[in-house]
């Protein structure tokens, strides 16, 4: 079965391309490499040790994506290409809605012209908003409180209503907690570009030397010791989550919304501590104000993955902060510097 996977290149997909392969499945990889490095595909094949079908390509061009489906019968896509920066996308707001709401739309379109009515969406725990209460189910109100997260609604919305027209459609909604870590290898992980807006790539760039100290956003949230509260989970655990789905996806006969994470809260200064441990180095910190936007706590009840998925995170701390730590140590600047 050729699944097609929007965005392959990128942090999520490398790790997912990975496992799709293990798994048996055939990959095309469609990136427009806007944030990506054509090193973390040389990188996979040499971990599954075979060649890897890229295409590049833009979601908004037809014509990228038909020629896709030209050359090959895709059976299904797993759509993670998107832009996913929440500071970017309050400054450039149309950027984001064409990018990713305009271009999953094209998406769905050109699937349709060529009979492929079956996709696996890249949906974010940041739908939830503020939460009234933790763990979050899936049935929590949505409410988005940036244009990023906002993207990301109305992608859902849209997809609920394409199932509405045509119920033949297969829909599977992951809502990803707080991706972190990197394979096993340590040759493939996240790079992101110029200085991280996420902890843990601050952490680990920090603790590499790159970073002179963390800037701890906050200690004063009603959580275990006053810094912010998620749910941490292993990109690889997170990538089983796509292929348990891609299993099943044919069985279902509804728009299925399944949260991925792993029901476990960690604050900031135990992440600071865990990847200590595993790094050997330390992470010099310091308190600073709360950043905008943010909340105290955030993490998943996971049950419904499992009922529905037979998915469940294995993955702990210590291992998301040990595999981060092969990454970011073996390739301190990322992929950038390799042609
Ligand atoms: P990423 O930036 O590493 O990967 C996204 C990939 O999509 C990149 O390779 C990029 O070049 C490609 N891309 C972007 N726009 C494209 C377009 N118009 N056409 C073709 N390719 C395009 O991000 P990631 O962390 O791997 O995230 C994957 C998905 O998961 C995104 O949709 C993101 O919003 C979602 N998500 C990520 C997180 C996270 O913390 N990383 C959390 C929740 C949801
Ligand atoms: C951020 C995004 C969210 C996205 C999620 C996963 C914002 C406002 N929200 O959420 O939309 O879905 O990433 O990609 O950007 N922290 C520090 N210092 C830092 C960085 C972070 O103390 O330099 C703290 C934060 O205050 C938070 C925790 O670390 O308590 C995790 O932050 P981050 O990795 O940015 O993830 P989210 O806040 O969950």
């Amino acid at each position: 079965m050729k699944i097609l996977v929007t965005g392959g290149a990128g942090y999520i997909g490398s790790h997912t391309v990975v496992l799709l392969i293990e798994a048996g499945y055939e990959v095309i990889v469609f990136d427009n490499f806007y944030n990506a490095s054509k090193e973390s595909i040389r990188r996979v094949e040499k971990i599954i040790n075979q060649s890897i079908e890229v295409i590049e390509g833009d979601l908004r061009n037809r014509d990228d994506l038909k020629s896709v489906f030209e050359k090959h019968t895709i059976s299904s896509v797993i759509h993670f290409a998107g832009l996913k920066a929440v500071g970017e996308s309050v400054e450039k707001p149309l950027k984001y809605y064409d990018n990713n709401v305009n271009g999953s739309a094209v998406l769905c379109e050109v699937m349709a012209e060529y009979d492929c009515k079956s996709i696996i969406f890249s949906s974010s725990a940041t739908v939830y908003g503020d939460p009234h209460t933790t763990p979050i189910l899936e049935d929590f109100p949505l409410f988005a409180t940036n244009p990023y997260g906002r993207s990301k609604l109305m992608v859902e919305e849209i997809l609920r209503d394409v199932y509405v027209s045509d119920n033949t459609w297969k829909i599977i909604l992951l809502r990803y907690f707080n991706p972190v870590g990197a394979h096993e290898s340590g040759t493939i992980g996240e790079d992101p570009n110029g200085i991280p807006n996420n902890l843990m790539p601050f952490i680990a760039q920090t603790a590499v030397g790159k970073r002179e100290y963390l800037s701890v956003f906050g200690d004063d949230y009603d959580t275990k010791d006053g810094t912010g509260v998620r749910d941490y989970i292993h990109v690889v655990d997170l990538a089983k989550g796509h292929v348990n789905a891609l299993d099943r996806i044919e069985n279902f006969k509804e728009v299925m919304t399944v949260n991925l994470g792993t029901g476990k809260g960690y604050s900031v200064l135990e992440m600071i501590r865990a990847f200590e441990k595993a790094s050997n180095k330390k992470v010099a910190y310091k308190i600073a104000q709360r950043r905008a936007g943010d909340i105290a706590t955030c993490f998943a009840d996971p049950s419904y993955a499992k009922e529905v998925l037979d998915w469940k995170a294995e993955k702990s701390i210590d291992q998301m902060c040990e595999d981060g730590w092969r990454w970011q140590s073996q390739n301190p600047n990322g992929y950038k510097g390799i042609v």
